[in-house]
């Protein structure tokens, strides 16, 4: 499996250590983000790895800045993108489950190493289980595609 990682300066350490891990596991992880801690515009990372994850390159992404917020929401504006940004494993897994993430995202700032590759784990192992909750996924499809959703006037 392949997977995309990117972070700004504030997660550089948190980066190598998660990459470390899931190299650890097997996992290929193509590191996008930046090496250095020199202050980084977070959106560079967070479009390089929704980019990639978009076009079929990686079969998922890891997000990591200050909060994972910022990043996570760059990559949500890349069309077909799914990025959640969460502090805790439930979290993490039933956002495969239940929504089909293709991004995972947290904050070096929030969360320590141990949590985050607990978080990493949870999410990757997980599968999405598709049924009932495949018509709200198209609906944020729709929402995204149209700015509109239909279902919303009923
Ligand atoms: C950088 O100071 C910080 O704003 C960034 O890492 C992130 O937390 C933004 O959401």
């Amino acid at each position: 499996m392949r997977l995309a990682i990117g972070n700004d300066h504030t997660a550089v350490e948190m980066k190598n250590e998660i990459k470390e891990y899931l190299e650890g596991k097997g996992y290929e992880v193509i590191n996008v983000g930046t090496d250095s801690t020199v202050r980084f515009n977070y959106p560079i990372s967070g479009y390089k790895v929704a980019r990639m994850v978009a076009d079929g390159e990686v079969d998922g992404g890891i997000l990591i800045c200050g909060t994972g917020v910022g990043i996570s929401l760059s990559a949500n504006k890349v069309h077909g993108i799914r990025a959640c940004v969460c502090s805790d494993p439930y979290t993490a897994k039933l956002s495969k489950l239940h929504n089909n993430t293709n991004i995972i995202a947290f904050g070096a700032r929030v969360i320590g190493i141990e949590t985050a590759k607990m978080i990493c784990d949870e999410w990757l192992n997980a599968e999405y289980e598709g049924g009932r909750h495949q018509i709200r996924i198209d609906m944020i499809k729709e929402i995204e595609e149209t700015q509109n959703l239909e279902a919303a006037h009923d």
